[in-house]
């Protein structure tokens, strides 16, 4: 292939349409300076390479590629589409969206375009194969970036219309329809058709964007989710009829919520993502979308943007200490990204992203912290190209990931209104986070055998086929964990009468009779059964064990002394039920027996409070110790005497490291 990437890429969004020509010049000297090796352009410039619906213009572009070409850049080359140009909404206003309140919206922000608009689609697939015919001989162009962030939903008559013929394809009859979706319930029975609505708040919307029909609201998520993979696919079938060896992709957001990435993954030949932490998320939540997004194709990612400092639309946006920004880098590589790209090269001038951090910042040269910050990573990042790429993560504990679920759990009415799904996930990762044990983020259709543990929170909704999976997996010996609120309903969202967690009951060995919610400043306690105490809310669980014996029983209310969590014998295998949340170290507790029943240990045994990841390349392992935390930390034995590859100092027994350092050894 003449078009691989061969080194980790360094650079980031770039808009020189937005100066004048004399700008570029000092970019390129300024960015060769701080070893840039690669730009993301034309992301936003549909209006500019096609001023009206007859006229293209790609004078200004032809520039741009020519330089960065000149200047042996690796171009992530986007295709504008993520924001339609003035003139063809104000022609054709079926390209913009109809919001959930039911608003058709007029020409303005981006991310905007209906997806089942067909002069929508006309012309982006018809912008995607002008660009691709005219820049794929360009050796320069390794990669192509399709719109930008997709997301959101339309519910506009158009989308409507679609729907209609989705469901057709998916149902065949209407008699499948009304009996997926339970509609006897209120009386919403469809004779026809045309009778379904989009559900948006004119229709079946509730209360905090929740559903009166659960199941024909997660069907839409999954239509709109598909309608918007089309128009990924329109634009990448176009530009592959004349670019045969570039990459393409579109940057995805982690576990954002509204597109099923898995699906999309299959589409796209590598994953890309952009990182945008708040002050306040945690590190091990970072890693996790940095997991998840490795996971969606089991590979290697690009890290397509992230801030060299500042954010600008969230609420507080905080600056970047020293030192920040380059142990998320490393944070962001060690979970399996061969590329560090900002957003972005240059700080706009005006409209809502000029206090956005770049890496010129609006004093427009390079003696800033931020500047040489970005400077000295770019020299690091050089050395590594030859290590780093294409290597891999490996793990034994699996975590379940599924966007049905995610949709299912938060459209449901009750039992609570606190049960949200990426947290859930989350403060079951956290666990193996803290305590150094790789994981990768699953499907729920994944090859479960490759682990020896799996970890099913909030598995809601249990589709066609995995309960099987998840027996044949605990029969040859795995460790299953799951927990509360799993194994509840079917794809279409109607419960597994009998007894929960329906399918998942004879794996579990036991049935749960009622669920009860407890409210913010309610809680309940838990006696483990080696006589340690702890707390739980959120939901509580009453459990009848069937087979399974009681890993801790509830200490207050009237289900006090009945089972919170359990253990259950199945083939060679064991599975865990955590019947309520428990606060953490009640969940360190289950999980430290799981882990233990699964033999799955931490990478290095010592490591307390610095997060260790490795990644494997051949026989070589490298390992990046970085610590996040306020206090300084001593530097695990195992490391000593080795070299740290970033800096090419030799580390010793009685080194510390203080927050936002990072060594990287081979060991
Ligand atoms: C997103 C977009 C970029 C930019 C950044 C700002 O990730 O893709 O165009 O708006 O946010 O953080
Ligand atoms: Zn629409």
């Amino acid at each position: 292939m003449g078009k691989e990437i061969k080194r980790i890429l360094y650079g980031g969004d770039y808009n020189p349409n937005q100066w004048p020509r004399e700008v570029w010049k000092e970019d390129m000297r300024i960015f060769r300076d701080a070893r840039i090796n690669s730009a993301t352009i034309n992301v936003f410039s549909w209006a500019k390479i096609q001023p009206s619906e007859e006229k293209y213009d790609f004078s200004e572009l032809d520039e741009i590629v020519k330089m960065l070409s000149e200047e042996d850049y690796d171009i992530v080359l986007a295709t504008s589409t993520g924001a339609v140009p003035a003139w063809m909404a104000r022609k054709y206003p079926e390209v913009e969206r109809t919001d959930f309140d039911g608003k058709h919206h007029k020409f303005g922000q981006r991310h905007n375009a209906c997806p089942n608009s067909e002069i929508f689609r006309k012309y982006s697939a018809a912008l995607a194969a002008k660009l691709a015919e005219r820049y794929a001989s360009n050796p320069h162009v390794k990669c192509w970036h399709v719109s930008n962030e997709y997301g959101g939903t339309c519910y506009c008559e158009n989308c409507e219309k679609a729907f209609r013929v989705w469901l057709r394809k998916k149902y065949g009859t209407l008699d499948a329809v009304n009996q997926a979706w339970n509609t006897e319930f209120w009386g919403h029975t469809f004779y026809d058709w045309e009778e379904i609505v989009a559900p948006n708040a004119l229709g079946e919307g509730l209360w905090d964007g929740r559903s009166a029909f659960a199941g024909m609201s997660i069907d839409y998520k999954r239509f709109n989710s598909d309608s918007m993979l089309q128009n990924y696919m329109d634009e990448r079938d176009a530009i592959r009829k004349y670019d045969k060896e570039a990459v393409i992709t579109t940057n995805l957001m982690g576990t954002y919520k509204e597109l099923d990435y898995f699906k999309w993954a299959k589409e796209m030949d590598i994953v890309s993502w952009d990182n945008y932490p708040a002050y306040n998320t945690p590190w091990s939540l970072t890693a996790m979308r940095h997991d998840l997004m490795r996971g969606l194709k089991d590979a290697p990612f690009l890290l397509m943007e992230q801030t060299p400092s500042q954010q600008n639309w969230q609420p507080y946006n905080s600056l970047k200490r020293p030192g920040q920004m380059r142990a998320q880098s490393y944070q962001t590589i060690a979970h399996g990204a061969d590329s560090i790209q900002f957003f972005q090269l240059r700080r706009s001038v005006g409209a809502c992203e000029k206090f956005h951090g770049a890496v010129i910042s609006h004093a427009g040269t390079e003696a800033t912290r931020v500047f040489r910050e970005v400077q000295e990573l770019g020299k690091e990042l050089e050395r590594l190209s030859d290590l780093i790429p294409g290597s891999r993560n490996e793990s034994q504990v699996g975590i379940v990931f599924d966007w049905d679920n995610y949709w299912g759990l938060e459209y449901t009415s009750g039992p609570s209104v606190d049960l949200r799904y990426e947290e859930q996930i989350h403060s079951y990762y956290e666990y193996f986070y803290e305590k150094n044990i790789s994981v990768d983020m699953i499907p729920v259709d994944g090859d479960f055998s490759r682990y020896k543990m799996i970890v099913a929170p909030v598995l809601y909704m249990v589709k066609e086929g995995m309960k099987e999976a998840l027996e044949a997996f605990v029969r040859e010996g795995g460790v299953l964990v799951t927990t509360y609120m799993s194994g509840i309903v079917d794809q279409s969202d109607n419960v597994y009468l009998g007894g929960y967690p329906g399918p998942l009951r004879e794996l579990a060995g036991l049935w749960v009779e009622e669920i009860d919610a407890l409210a913010p400043e309610q809680k309940n306690g838990v006696k483990l059964v080696d006589g340690t105490n702890c707390s739980c809310n959120l939901v509580c669980e009453r459990m009848h064990l069937e087979g399974a014996e009681a890993l801790g029983v509830y200490e207050e209310d009237f289900y006090a002394g009945e089972p919170a969590a359990a253990r259950n014998c199945f083939g060679k295998g064991r599975v865990y039920y955590i019947g309520t949340q428990l606060e953490k170290n009640g969940k360190a507790h289950i999980l430290n027996m799981a882990a233990k029943d699964a033999a799955v240990e931490s990478i290095v045994a010592d490591s307390a409070g610095l997060e260790i990841t490795c990644r494997k390349q051949g026989e070589k392992t490298f390992c990046f110790v970085m610590n996040f935390k306020e206090e300084e930390r001593k530097l695990p034995a195992v490391f000593a005497g080795k070299t740290d590859l970033l800096k090419g100092n030799v580390l010793t027994e009685t080194m510390t490291l203080k927050k936002y350092d990072v060594f990287l050894v081979e060991i």
